[in-house]
């Protein structure tokens, strides 16, 4: 189809594209060529264990023949319509997700991906409340557009700013292991170490005043700021104050969505119904792009003499709608949320394992398929590996023995991440953790204390 030879790939490449996310000089690209279950390959015919999803998003696997296809039909008749328009794969795809997102959402817009879903979510609940502030967490990203950016709690905000979207105010998140607020008394309960940071939000609320302020937008489970997983209650929490002070509950499934923690939403684990909810991801299983936004009735209502402002041209393509429904009955057929479900403990032990074989590791979470190792100095003073927003020698070391060896997976500062497709069984995750527990004696020999 492309007249290239496989190794002319990375050259031309390198040579025509500019990289985002990249210091141009430095980029060092993998040049796939072709991917399938939980494996990829590239020009040299190497093989990789994706434990990353591509970028946390193929949540079925690679090379699915049911949404690749689904996709060539939908070209085949109607690749493109205007966004004004009612098609068949818009008309199924917001009654699919009806039924499978919680509570009463039952509107849906669709968007290219998850920054737009964001800015899209933000604009329709500053629209339905008449407040402007919009409050998230410091450890979240919510995408890379100005809004998005300014949404984004995490430090890949700061080179744009002040640029971006004003009216953005951002609070703790509840990250146990490096707690602020317990660092004198690490053993406090459960209960009332989430009172601690939903206090500590509404204090924020108080002083901001719940009348200016629109949303909460939080990730349900953050994702790469550290996959910290809300303490019990904290959701139900957020949810009350957000009720208490006629706030809206924004929640970004765009990661921990379709099936990632072992539920169709994080949300679902804590019976939490936001008002809105973003998706993108696995909503296609980045078979094509695609976000969307989940509403209520009532919100989309508070448009129904007023004009929306906001649209895209490829709005609602029908070629990622195909593939978004194709996707969601692939995920249902083959019991896919399930199989996440009952890999969840697999992971976790595999997780607790490690962390008992190696002393480079401070502490593991996860929840589902959606796991974390932190890497730090010493384990008392949980000096990380790698300095804030930075890297280290070892971890670049890290980094380079994982690839070396064939496994694929995000290093974040000073954590690995371990998000792989959710069809992954036992034995190729126990595949990777085989690489992890090798390279992880680089990581050992810097344990002082
Ligand atoms: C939680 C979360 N929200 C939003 C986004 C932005 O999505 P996109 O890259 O599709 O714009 C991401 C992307 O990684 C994400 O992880």
């Amino acid at each position: 189809m492309f007249d290239i030879p496989d190794s002319e790939i990375l050259p031309l490449a390198l040579e025509h594209s500019f990289w985002t996310w990249s210091a141009q000089a430095k980029v060092s690209p993998i040049p796939v060529t072709r991917a399938k279950g939980v494996y990829f390959w590239d020009a040299n015919g190497k093989r990789y264990l994706d434990f990353n999803s591509m970028t946390m998003c193929v949540n079925i696997g690679h090379g699915n023949e049911r949404v690749i296809n689904a996709m060539i039909e939908q070209a085949k008749t109607l690749p493109y319509a205007a966004p004004s328009m009612a098609t068949k794969p818009r008309a199924v795809l917001g009654k699919l997700l009806t039924e499978i997102t919680p509570g009463n959402l039952d509107h849906f817009m669709f968007t290219l991906g998850g920054a737009d879903a964001n800015e899209n979510a933000v604009k329709l609940a500053r629209g339905y409340t008449g407040k402007h502030k919009i409050l998230t967490r410091y450890r979240s990203y919510h995408g890379a557009t100005a809004g998005a950016m300014a949404l984004t709690g995490d430090p890949r905000r700061l080179a744009w700013e002040p640029s971006l979207m004003p009216g953005v105010v951002h609070f703790l998140d509840p990250y146990r292991y490096r707690s602020t607020f317990h660092r004198t008394n690490p053993n406090i309960s459960e209960a009332d170490f989430t009172e601690d940071y939903l206090n500590h939000l509404e204090e924020i609320i108080q002083y901001e005043g719940p009348n200016t302020i629109a949303a909460i937008l939080l990730e349900s489970v953050t994702g790469t700021n550290g996959i910290i997983i809300p303490p019990a209650g904290y959701m139900q929490g957020v949810r009350a104050l957000c009720d208490k002070y006629h706030i809206l509950l924004i929640a970004d499934e765009v990661m921990s969505g379709f099936g990632r923690t072992g539920e169709w939403f994080a949300v679902d684990h804590w019976d939490v119904v936001p008002d809105l909810m973003t998706m993108a991801k696995g909503l296609t299983s980045a078979y094509a792009p695609l976000g969307a936004v989940g509403m209520k009735a009532e919100i989309a209502a508070a448009y129904n003499n007023v004009t929306y402002q906001g649209g895209l041209t490829y709005t609602s393509h029908p070629i990622s709608l195909a593939a978004a429904i194709a996707n969601i009955q692939v995920m249902q057929e083959d019991h896919i949320v399930e199989h996440a479900h009952e890999m969840g403990p697999v992971l976790h032990r595999m997780l607790a394992d490690l962390g008992e074989q190696h002393p480079s590791i401070g502490e593991v979470r996860s929840i589902g398929l959606f796991g974390i190792i932190e890497l730090v100095r010493n384990r008392k003073t949980k000096e990380p590996l790698a300095p804030w927003n930075s890297t280290s020698p070892e971890m670049v070391a890290v980094r380079k023995m994982l690839l070396q060896k064939g496994l694929f997976l995000d290093i974040h500062w000073h954590t690995l991440l371990i998000i792989p497709p959710l069809i992954i069984t036992e034995e190729q995750l126990a595949e990777g953790f085989a690489i992890l527990d090798e390279a992880l004696s680089i990581t050992d020999q810097s344990v002082q204390g």
